[in-house]
């Protein structure tokens, strides 16, 4: 389902705080062309920058690249000693992505990472602590991203992560037909691990996917 849905709300919001340069614009519409347009909208890509000035954040994971959209907003909003990982599994999207990172002016601040984020993070890890992450991948998934997380992920950082209301169908209480029962039961775990106050200062900004944002305490 393409996310970057217009309202005058959203285009207003985009107007004053988002703008869109040429080169992310051609990513978006490069996205549109491929009918491939499930990238962050420009007012979440303005979110993401905002949460990680307010964070002081400089070492990002992202799992989930596509076309590097929401990293580039992100890689510009770190300052000069920063960097962001991100994980891209398939390989059309691995040299959609790289195209355009070449043309961004941070490109020395962004490492991809061509695979299964399964098989990626662990070697991650020999750079951990990170201060945040941003997951944006398989749904499936979520649950196993955040057991990394935990270990991965400073006390204090951030864990961020898209899609949480799972297409409107995650407050359900039986398996939903549009989704296989394991990404149900999945994404349904990942939003109740969040939801423990003992580990996390968490809350879902309720946009139309849901995005999930959550303080590590532990
Ligand atoms: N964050 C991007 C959108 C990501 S779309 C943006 O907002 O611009 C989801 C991406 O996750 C796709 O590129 C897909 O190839 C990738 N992906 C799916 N499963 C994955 C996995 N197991 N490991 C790594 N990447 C995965
Ligand atoms: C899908 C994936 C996303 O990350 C998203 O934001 C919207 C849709 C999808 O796989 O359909
Ligand atoms: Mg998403």
């Amino acid at each position: 389902m393409p996310r970057n849905i217009s309202t005058p709300s959203i285009e207003y919001i985009r107007s004053l705080y988002a703008h869109q340069d040429d080169l992310l614009v051609s990513i978006s519409e490069e996205l549109e062309k491929r009918n491939m347009a499930i990238h962050v909208g420009a007012e979440e890509g303005r979110l993401l920058q905002f949460l990680i000035a307010l964070h002081g954040a400089k070492n990002i994971v992202e799992i989930g690249t596509l076309a590097g959209y929401s990293t580039i907003w992100m890689v510009r909003a770190l300052p000069e000693d920063g960097h962001i990982y991100t994980i891209n599994k398939d390989p059309a999207h691995v040299k959609m992505a790289e195209g355009f990172f070449a043309q961004c002016e941070r490109r020395g601040h962004i490492t991809q990472l061509a695979g299964d984020a399964h098989d990626v993070l662990p070697a991650l890890s020999d750079k951990a602590p990170f201060d945040m992450i941003f997951i944006d991948a398989d749904k499936i998934s979520y649950s196993d991203y955040l057991d990394w997380a935990e270990q991965n992920i400073r006390k204090g950082g951030l864990i961020i992560a898209d899609n949480t209301l799972l297409g409107g169908l995650a407050m359900e209480t039986s398996p939903p037909e549009n989704y296989a029962p394991t990404t149900w039961k999945n994404m349904r775990l990942f939003n109740e691990r969040l939801a423990d106050k003992s580990k996390y200062n968490a809350t879902m900004i309720p946009t139309k996917e849901g995005l999930s944002v959550a303080i590590k305490l532990f």
